[in-house]
């Protein structure tokens, strides 16, 4: 049953909306008017509030910061020719959340609060939301640990709070990755399948590594051989070979993807044969090399569906086909906008 939550409206007094420039819409630098914010303490989550976007105070000795109790997700809402706006899957994201904060040892969080405050900034934030092809509102939900205590423990209070913002296409080229073959994004028993921002931390160093040696983005590989592919960090790693669809599959080193299940579940619908399992290197080369590779590319929310041009390890690069010319991503991409901007009949349910 959907309760109707007791949530405190402020609004801002000064909206930034016209000064906002929609041609020039870098991914993750420009926020809506409003923001989400809740707390919790004492085994509850209160104080529900939306409240104009902006800084907010904090002690310097929250566990967030020290120990890295922090975590997020990442959705879009879409405004169909109508007006009518919808969010994409957000009940997959309700669950991730959830499970990201049972890794993290901190308060899971009741679906309707995470549905409703969504809901909520995105409603009042509304003539935010970009109209054109492959643009959004980027919905980032996240908590952290609040408690001003450098004991290595779980805090006992916590922030849970909701940012928007238009954006367009996270990757703006086809990508050229680089498997990585040294770092190690997550291992078995480690938290990879949780969103947690400290994931994202340790991947920087070599990322930066690999966008200094002329790449876009990394293929991480198991921890354990560095021999299977795992997931490109900022989105799933997908691939057509031999006429099947294959990725590796949700394990607790990867992220369980709403964009990588949407795409498994219109390719059964297709017809095509999909299998979720260790994915090796040296079959992805070996395609790469005999042309059964006919497609690859990284399934996320923020990257939606980013071609790889070409895939490179130990020091060679493979080319792939031109992506213009790939018929299943680019049949994916096609269906998938077709229900996110309400083109066509929303038959899974996906549009909240
Ligand atoms: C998303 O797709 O929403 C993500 O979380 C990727 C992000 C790190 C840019």
């Amino acid at each position: 049953m959907t309760e109707t939550l007791d949530i405190k409206i402020t609004k801002t007094t000064h909206s930034r909306l016209a000064e906002t420039d929609f041609d020039n819409l870098p991914f993750g630098k420009t926020f809506s008017d409003h923001m989400f914010v809740a707390d919790y303490a004492d085994g509850e989550w209160k104080n529900l509030q939306v409240i104009p976007y902006g800084e907010i105070g904090l002690s310097p000795a929250i566990s967030a910061l020290h120990y890295g109790q922090a975590f997020f997700e990442g959705l879009k809402a879409y405004k169909h020719a109508d007006g009518k706006v919808t969010i994409f899957r957000p009940d997959k994201n309700a669950i991730r959340f959830n499970k990201s904060a049972e890794r993290l040892c901190m308060p899971t969080l009741p679906e309707e609060i995470f549905l409703q405050s969504m809901a909520t900034v995105v409603d009042i934030d509304r003539d935010w939301i970009p109209t054109k092809a492959n643009h959004a509102l980027y919905i980032r939900p996240f908590m952290f640990a609040t408690d001003p205590y450098l004991g290595v423990t779980p805090s006992s209070t916590y922030k849970y709070m909701v940012l928007t913002g238009p954006v367009g296409p996270y990757f703006s080229k086809t990508l050229r990755v680089k498997i990585e073959t040294y770092y190690t994004r997550a291992a078995e028993g480690g938290m990879g399948f949780a969103k947690a921002a400290g994931n994202y931390g340790s991947s920087m160093l070599p990322a930066r590594k690999a966008t200094e040696e002329g790449f876009d983005q990394l293929i991480w590989t198991d921890a354990k051989e560095h021999k299977y592919i795992e997931e490109m960090g900022a989105a799933n790693a997908m691939f057509l070979l031999d006429g099947k669809l294959i990725t590796a599959e949700a394990k607790d080193t990867i992220l369980d993807g709403v964009t990588r299940d949407t795409v498994i579940a219109l390719a059964k619908e297709w017809g095509i044969p999909v299998e979720t399992r260790k994915v090796s290197v040296a079959e992805i080369i070996e395609g790469a090399k005999n042309g059964k590779l006919t497609d690859a590319f990284g399934a996320g929310t923020a990257a939606t569906i980013a071609s790889v041009g070409s895939i490179s390890v130990d020091g060679e690069e493979y080319f792939l086909s031109d992506p213009k010319n790939r018929e299943f991503s680019q049949k994916v991409l096609a269906t998938l906008d077709a229900v996110k901007y309400g083109n066509a009949p929303d038959t899974y349910g996906w549009n909240y």
